[in-house]
């Protein structure tokens, strides 16, 4: 017997029989469901759910997302204070381990990650081996696959040391196959990693360094992509998540793992947002040519790229916090000329019914593209910037997804519309 409170009685009109399924956390077992049938022939009810818009796959703690009053929080920490206090290694312990490390853990972290950055030189052969203009994303995606040939112990991945170890070697990798890739297509040499350098100065160094003895990032570039690199670490289940949870649901090692999560990431509905903003913001190209862009968005000729949320319908916390960092990078930089054009598009959106009645506001991506384009990266490498720091969020919810005693493999039902019982003709007789 549930509590009556806590339970949702429904009535099946096929049959009249009534039914209590318990709510627990605020959802009903699927299973549940499933009981409700109109006989032994029969299966029972099923959620049909393409796109999981209402299905919890998972109970995970963490990240915490209110979209409604605009609140992202990592294991409860907001994402705030982790922006403005934080380093990105402290908070992919924190996603991973879900707790703050203490000193000791936190040199540790740090020094395993950093001491981890080199690949086998069969793996930068690998890379060496694309073609000249190969997407970064996809030599991303291939290498981080290609890393569960070298460390086979991977597939072992209920042993918490092995699992440690794994999880190291791709915080600490991700950065040096990310920066090949964009050395690749440019041509140039690629950079080993300097571990005397943090974790973001180093991947900044195997980016840009050319013939100098050490590369030295100005100190606010450093802290504005960890900045950067924080915000983009988790985000619950989010396409990419969900596949990296799909695939690891199979026990598959954590390299292919990750390497269909960057998969999902690749896609333009995924990660390539804040790129269709830059392209925006040049095609409008000047602030007397917006009024005439925010009518033809009103008409429903455009979409105004960068704002809405599927989630955050009051404001999307990372978007304020970025906007900040914009200004610390364009101290250095010199500021983008797009920014005016940003500016203002904001200014009048956020003053307009359109944008309001419809909980319209400014996401993580209306600036970020802004401050990779000063940092000189080509749009292709946006999506890498954004693969980098999830590789934390990723291994968390991995790690979450193998502790986890409810979780099977994920199968999902279907509703079969097709065909049944056809009686197969031969081609001799159906080409004849
Ligand atoms: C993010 C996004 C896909 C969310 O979509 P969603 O939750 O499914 O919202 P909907 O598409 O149902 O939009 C609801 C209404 O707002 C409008 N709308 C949503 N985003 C809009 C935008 N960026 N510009 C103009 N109108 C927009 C829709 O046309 C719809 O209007 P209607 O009710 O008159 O039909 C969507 O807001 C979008 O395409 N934004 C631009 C792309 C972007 O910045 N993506 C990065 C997300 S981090």
């Amino acid at each position: 017997m549930t509590d009556n409170q806590q339970s949702l009685t429904v009535r099946d009109n096929r049959t009249g029989e009534e039914y209590e399924l318990p709510i627990t956390d605020g959802a009903i077992s699927a299973k549940d469901l499933g009981k409700i049938g109109t006989g032994e022939e029969s299966p029972g009810v099923a959620v049909y759910d393409p796109g999981f818009t209402n299905t919890a796959s998972c109970r995970s703690a963490v990240t915490f997302i209110d979209g409604e009053k605009g609140i992202l929080e990592y294991r409860g920490y907001p994402i705030e204070q982790l922006a403005e206090s934080s380093t990105f290694l402290e908070v992919a312990y924190l996603l991973i381990y879900g707790e703050l490390p203490t000193e000791e853990q936190h040199e540790k972290w740090v020094h395993e990650v950093t001491f981890h950055t080199f690949v086998h030189e069969n793996l930068r052969s690998l890379m060496q081996g694309f073609r000249y203009d190969a997407h970064p994303m996809g030599m991303l995606m291939s290498s981080v696959g290609a890393l569960s040939t070298f460390y086979p112990e991977a597939r072992n991945i209920t042993d918490d040391d092995i699992r440690h170890e794994q999880i190291v070697r791709m915080i600490a990798k991700m950065p040096t196959l990310g920066a090949w890739s964009f050395r690749h297509a440019q041509g140039k040499p690629y950079v080993y990693p300097d571990n005397n350098l943090s974790y973001t100065e180093n991947f900044l160094s195997m980016l840009f360094k050319m013939s100098e003895q050490e590369y030295n990032a100005d100190p606010r570039l450093v802290k504005a992509l960890e900045v950067l690199f924080i915000l983009h670490a988790d985000h619950e289940q989010n396409c990419s998540t969900n596949a990296v949870r799909s695939v690891g649901s199979s026990q598959v090692d954590p390299y292919s793992a990750v390497s269909a999560g960057i998969a999902a990431l690749f896609g333009p509905l995924h990660g390539g947002a804040n790129e269709a903003v830059l392209k925006m913001l040049r095609r409008i190209g000047s602030k007397d040519k917006i009024p005439a862009f925010i009518a033809s968005v009103k008409n429903g000729d455009e979409r105004l790229m960068g704002f809405g949320h599927r989630v955050y319908k009051n404001f999307d916390p990372r978007a304020t916090i970025i906007k900040k960092a914009c200004d610390d990078v364009f101290e250095v930089t010199g500021v983008n000329p797009l920014l005016e054009i940003a500016l203002e598009l904001e200014k009048i959106a956020l003053e307009d019914d359109y944008f309001i009645s419809r909980k319209l506001y400014p996401n993580v991506d209306f600036y970020s593209g802004l401050i990779y384009e000063a940092l000189k990266f080509p749009p292709e490498m946006f999506t890498v910037l954004f693969a980098i720091p999830r590789t934390a969020g990723w291994l968390a919810q991995w790690r979450e997804l193998v502790d986890d005693k409810d979780q099977k493999i994920a199968r999902p039902k279907q509703i079969y519309t097709g065909d049944r019982h056809l009686t197969f003709v031969p081609s001799s007789e159906r080409w004849a």
